[in-house]
């Protein structure tokens, strides 16, 4: 742990690929269960999490029914993926889910690595896969290019090794990390209802830990843990960092991609779902793009006060993509006391009326893979007002984290 209470955690790895190329028998065969052979027509239906380990460590798994539900945890705010696994059948090559995939996989700037899968079948075309796949700007480094590609087999189990092994040094550079020590915050990836065990939610623990007993907020529903499950289904009694986990004892199934978080009392809980349901809200807040808030953030925010300082920002990126990805991640750097307050984003170049609204809102202007107007320049440097440009997703974050830490002092 460094000063900050961080630890390094498991890296959480998203897997997309267009239908049948080979997902959720690849992920079967990374933790030998046997899901594929149980789903309803060998098709996915819902998103499922699982952790592997290799080499003494963890690496968390979400196996997905495709590129849909990837974007929908997206553009709810849920940015739990850390790295995508591209699966492409090398028999089949780039289909049109897998470019869907490359998009979604750009779109949320995280590290991307190919695993060229099903290379046991006789007589693939590799090198056909990898002309579509650089085709869609996914230059693999054989070929010069910045994208590892693996070659796998889920059926025979050749190259997952490997493919664990790049993962792992990826998660290496990238020091993934998270407070054991703090009460939880995740999403909700998936719930269920389930005959015994009543509403079941599976959720991702992204910072602190999870135990029995605590009382969760999630969407509008809430609770006490009463029980918990690891991805095998045995009973477990806490989830730290990036560990996927099902719960029960909460009073109704939450919406996936909603936030969680644990607060000191059930009264406070149940007044503040009630509030939520009553208000017909779940959908809507599951969908607000809004980072996992803490007991006191809450409370404040239910009493109408702030009890929070704010840090003041204005956001322009070059696509909505970037935005969102941007947007999510800014508003995942949760902190009790301090919180990054948009005051506006939106596409396209730094503008006048940007300026004219950083100079009044006392905001700085992150300007991300975008221009600036030569006259809005001009207005900054008259007004002072800071623009910051930024070509790398992770570099505004860590500045702003540091800013973040910076106004607690
Ligand atoms: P969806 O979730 O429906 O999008 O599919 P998926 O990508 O999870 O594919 P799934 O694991 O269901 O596999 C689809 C079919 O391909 C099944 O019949 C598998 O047995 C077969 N398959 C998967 N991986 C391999 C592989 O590495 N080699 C061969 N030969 N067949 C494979
Ligand atoms: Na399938
Ligand atoms: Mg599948």
């Amino acid at each position: 742990e460094d000063e900050a209470g961080l630890a390094l955690r498991p890296p959480v790895v998203t897997i997309l690929g267009h239908v049948d190329h080979g997902k959720t028998t690849m992920v079967d065969r990374l933790r030998s269960g046997n899901t594929a052979a149980g789903e309803a027509g060998g098709i996915t239906q819902h998103i499922a999490a699982y952790q592997v380990m290799h080499n003494g460590k963890a690496v968390t798994f979400v196996d997905t029914p495709g590129h849909a539900a990837f974007g929908e945890m997206r553009a709810r705010g849920a940015n739990v993926t850390d790295l995508v696994i591209l699966v492409v059948a090398a028999d089949d090559g780039v289909m049109p889910q897998t470019e869907e995939a490359i998009s979604h996989a750009k779109a949320a700037e995280v590290p991307m690595i190919v695993a060229l899968n099903k290379i046991d079948l006789p007589g693939v075309d590799e090198q056909k896969t990898l002309q579509g796949l650089a085709q869609q700007n996914v230059l693999p480094a054989e070929w010069g290019g910045d994208v590892e590609v693996v070659r796998t087999s889920g059926e025979t189990g050749q190259g997952l090794d490997e493919l664990l092994e790049t993962i792992q040094l990826t998660a290496e550079l990238n020091e993934y990390k998270a407070n054991p020590d703090r009460d939880a915050v995740g999403t909700c990836l998936e719930a269920f209802r389930n005959e015994g065990r009543g509403p079941v939610s599976w959720f991702i623990v992204q910072n602190g830990t999870l135990k029995v007993g605590d009382v969760v907020l999630c969407g509008s529903a809430y609770g006490k843990v009463r029980a918990m499950y690891d991805d095998r289904d045995n009973p477990i009694k806490k989830a730290g960092p990036s560990m996927p986990v099902k719960v029960s004892g909460l009073d109704e199934v939450p919406a996936a991609g909603a936030h969680f978080f644990v607060l000191k009392s059930l009264e406070d809980a149940r007044e503040l779902a009630e509030q939520r349901k009553f208000a017909g809200r779940s959908e809507e807040l599951a969908s607000m793009n809004q980072r996992p808030q803490t007991f006191d953030e809450i409370m404040a925010a239910a009493r109408g006060e702030a009890e929070t300082t704010d840090l003041p920002l204005i956001l322009k990126a070059d696509t909505p993509g970037s935005l969102q990805a941007l947007k999510a991640e800014l508003l995942n750097l949760d902190n009790p006391e301090v919180r990054v307050r948009l005051k506006h984003s939106g596409v396209g170049p730094v503008n006048e009326s940007d300026v004219r609204l950083a100079d009044t809102a006392a905001a700085v202007i992150i300007a991300f893979h975008t221009e600036t107007d030569p006259r809005a320049e001009q207005l900054a440097d008259q007004e002072g007002v800071e623009i910051r440009d930024y070509q790398i997703i992770y570099e505004v974050i860590d500045d702003i984290r540091s800013e973040l830490e910076g106004l607690l002092k």
